[in-house]
């Protein structure tokens, strides 16, 4: 089965009689677990109208490059951001030209050039247009510049004709796309990652926690599956659906987290700690509902293990990284916390305000003891495919060393 679980996908329709296949492109995407958002182009929408991919992908449709209503709402920067990978299904030979001239002067070729996400395209045409030098030539840039071609297919044509530069089926577009996210970077390593916040029971109907809705750190774990690892996902209490191909145990406080980590930790190469973990949970937890009174009432806490602490010092412990969520100087404390802690890597995200807990979006300083990189504001999803890849390289890097 086609997996496109939470991805946002943005689908460009540019001009061919094969836009009318871009509508089941959308409900194949939506049907795998995709968001989608169609950008249609001047000659697309001579063939399909916008209407109907509104009501197929449940989203605006969007055209115009320069229209101040859409810029204020989701203009070319915002959408090139928000996308996970962008898919131009037709790509006609017309497109294909200005994609690979740099173009930004419509809305769809402005986003190429705007996005960091990858850049998939379908043609279809008429298989004169696809032989000709200069279609052949505007591919192979393409290609150089990293941009993936899916098909085309070789067959009958709408304009009678037989031969290459007929767009693929839908479901073979979709089968691509699936494909492109799966990586391989961590093909045949097991992974163990903590997501979510903890919850420190006070009595048995109140509980201390924090705001963790648990987002990245699954992000992380269905980047590492797609990724080729076994991954096994030790989460707090979230309303988040268990990623594909992803074993998750449940737990509620961080004494359970602890165990579970230290039960599951064996056999595996790399330990990503991005849960929330309470330090400290209340010293004794009332048996009965405590009862209001007029008295100030005051907690004692005891300080919970340190799991990621404790999985580093491990003999033969396994690549760890740690998240550091700070308010306030950011590297700093990363720094002090990736050094304390003998930690291979740690992922720092500011947070408050809106920032960090609970968001679809975030930004990372991932730190090593030797090296500093910044991953700008995007997707949870792509931060977490951008992380395990590096921390694959990371995995690479000491295993030949230690050979
Ligand atoms: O879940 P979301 O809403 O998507 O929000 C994401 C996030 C902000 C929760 C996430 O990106 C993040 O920063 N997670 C780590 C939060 C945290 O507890 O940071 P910390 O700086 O307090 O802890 C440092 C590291 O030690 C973390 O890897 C943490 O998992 C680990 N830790 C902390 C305390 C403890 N007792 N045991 C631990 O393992």
């Amino acid at each position: 089965m086609i997996s496109l679980h939470n991805k946002r996908l943005l689908l460009g329709v540019s001009g061919s009689i094969a836009a009318y296949k871009a509508a089941e492109v959308v409900r194949r995407f939506k049907d795998a677990g995709a968001e989608v958002r169609v950008v249609l182009t001047a000659g697309g929408a001579e063939f399909v109208t916008p209407l109907t991919f509104q009501a197929l992908s449940g989203n605006p449709v969007h055209s115009e490059l320069l229209d101040t209503e859409a810029e204020a709402a989701m203009g070319h920067i915002q959408l090139a951001r928000w996308a996970d990978a962008v898919i131009i299904a037709p790509a006609s030979a017309n497109c294909i030209a200005r994609l690979a001239q740099g173009r930004a002067d419509d809305l769809l070729s402005a986003i190429c050039l705007a996005t960091e996400a990858p850049v998939a395209i379908a043609p279809a045409m008429n298989q004169q247009m696809w032989v000709k030098p200069s279609t052949q030539d505007n591919l192979r840039q393409l290609t150089q510049h990293g941009v993936l071609q899916f098909g085309p297919a070789v067959g009958e044509q709408a304009c009678g004709e037989t031969g290459p530069g007929r767009m693929l089926e839908a479901g073979q577009i979709a089968q691509c796309t699936a494909d492109m996210f799966e990586t391989g970077v961590l093909a045949g390593r097991s992974v163990l990652i903590t997501a979510g916040p903890t919850q420190e029971a006070i009595d048995p109907v109140r509980y201390l926690s924090n705001h963790s809705s648990g987002k990245m750190g699954y992000a992380v774990a269905q980047a590492a599956a797609e990724a080729g690892a076994r991954v096994t996902l030790i989460s707090g209490p979230t309303a988040l659906p268990i990623p594909p191909r992803v074993n998750r145990i449940d737990v509620s406080s961080a004494q359970q987290m602890y165990e579970a980590v230290m039960q599951q930790i064996n056999d595996n190469d790399i330990f990503i700690a991005a849960a929330a973990v309470a330090d400290y949970r209340p010293a004794r937890e009332a048996r009965q509902k405590i009862k209001k009174s007029k008295d100030i009432l005051t907690l004692e806490l005891q300080p919970n293990p340190d799991i990621l602490a404790e999985v580093a010092a491990l003999t033969d412990a396994p690549i760890c990284v740690g998240f550091a969520a700070e308010t306030e100087n950011l590297e700093r404390h990363a720094r002090e916390k990736l050094q304390r802690k003998k930690l291979d890597m740690i992922a720092a995200n500011a947070v408050g305000e809106g920032r960090g807990f609970g968001t679809d979006d975030n930004s990372l300083l991932v730190l090593t003891l030797d090296s500093m990189q910044t991953l700008s504001r995007a997707s949870k999803s792509s931060l977490g495919r951008q992380l395990v890849r590096m921390i694959a390289e990371l995995f690479d890097r000491k295993r030949s060393s230690a050979h």
